[in-house]
């Protein structure tokens, strides 16, 4: 069986995920783009820029966590870039990234109920198994002691085959079509995460913090892990965010506290 690719395929139709919220109050779309982060920054310095969204159909450069290039076929996920200024202290940048993820993970849920879906610390969306659903790069400017940018990028795998994925991902990654059997509207799936971003931003600046919601969808916690830092590995459980959301992993050696800006790679013990 072939499906189509993007150059045949019909032109997807974005604008029902429009809606009148800050966040999606535009959504410029394009077929091809470096990165969709990068783009992102320009739309922001612009006047409306707070809010504007930029979606890919197929990036040549886009980017994941620590350097590493995200790989999505054309016309079959969501790649997307929210350009926004929040109105936080410098000191709550983190909790964006949790309430990014938590947003991320609601909507993919929203569209794919019932197949067991859960966030990683810090911020990726995965199946039971562990494999890779969603994952999110935030960049930051801080000015003084206020957040003064951020760019939310997300890159979830939506309607992606698992025959058609990369060897060197294949064994890590899987899509919402892999996990439901069905192909998921995309533009659906981008309404809603919109949506939800829109609301997490504004609980964040009303001072609500995501931390207990972001602890529930949470399966690193209780699990034994192993963390690969700048120089060095560490093993242990991983048993509860502090107040900022590092980690706290007990280690032979003591409990250690983990934020994020340290950690290169977290991996799981295999899961049953
Ligand atoms: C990761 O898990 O390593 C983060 C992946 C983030 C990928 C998204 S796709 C849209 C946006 N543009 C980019 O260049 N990267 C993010």
């Amino acid at each position: 069986m072939t499906h189509p690719t993007a150059a045949t395929a019909p032109r997807t139709d974005w604008s029902a995920a429009i809606r009148p919220r800050r966040i999606g109050h535009t959504i410029e779309v394009h077929d091809l783009i470096g990165s969709t982060n990068d783009r992102a920054w320009e739309l922001l310095a612009d006047e409306g820029g707070d809010g504007a969204v930029v979606l890919a159909e197929e990036q040549s450069a886009g980017r994941g966590r620590r350097g590493r290039e995200w790989l999505s076929p054309p016309g079959v996920n969501l790649t997307l870039s929210a350009a926004v200024r929040p109105d936080l202290p410098a000191r709550s940048a983190w909790q964006l990234g949790l309430a990014t993820a938590l947003a991320t993970f609601g909507a993919c849920r929203e569209v794919a109920p019932g197949v067991g879906l859960g966030l990683k610390w810090p911020n990726d969306v995965v199946a039971g198994s562990g494999a890779k659903v969603a994952g999110l790069l935030l960049e930051t400017i801080m000015l003084g002691d206020r957040l003064s940018g951020a760019v939310l990028g997300i890159g979830i795998n939506v309607n992606w085959r698992p025959e058609e994925m990369p060897a060197e991902i294949a064994d890590r990654a899987t899509s919402l079509l892999a996990l439901t059997g069905a192909e998921v509207d995309r533009v659906v799936l981008l309404g809603r995460l919109l949506d939800r971003l829109d609301a997490e931003l504004l609980a964040l600046e009303s001072g609500r913090t995501p931390l207990p919601r972001y602890r529930s969808a949470c399966i690193t916690l209780g699990q034994e892990v192993s963390v690969e830092l700048a120089s060095t590995t560490v093993a242990g459980r991983a048993v509860d965010l502090d107040e900022t959301g590092s980690l706290l992993l007990d280690t032979p050696a003591g409990r250690l506290t983990l934020p994020t800006g340290e950690v290169v790679a977290l991996r799981g013990e295999p899961h049953a």
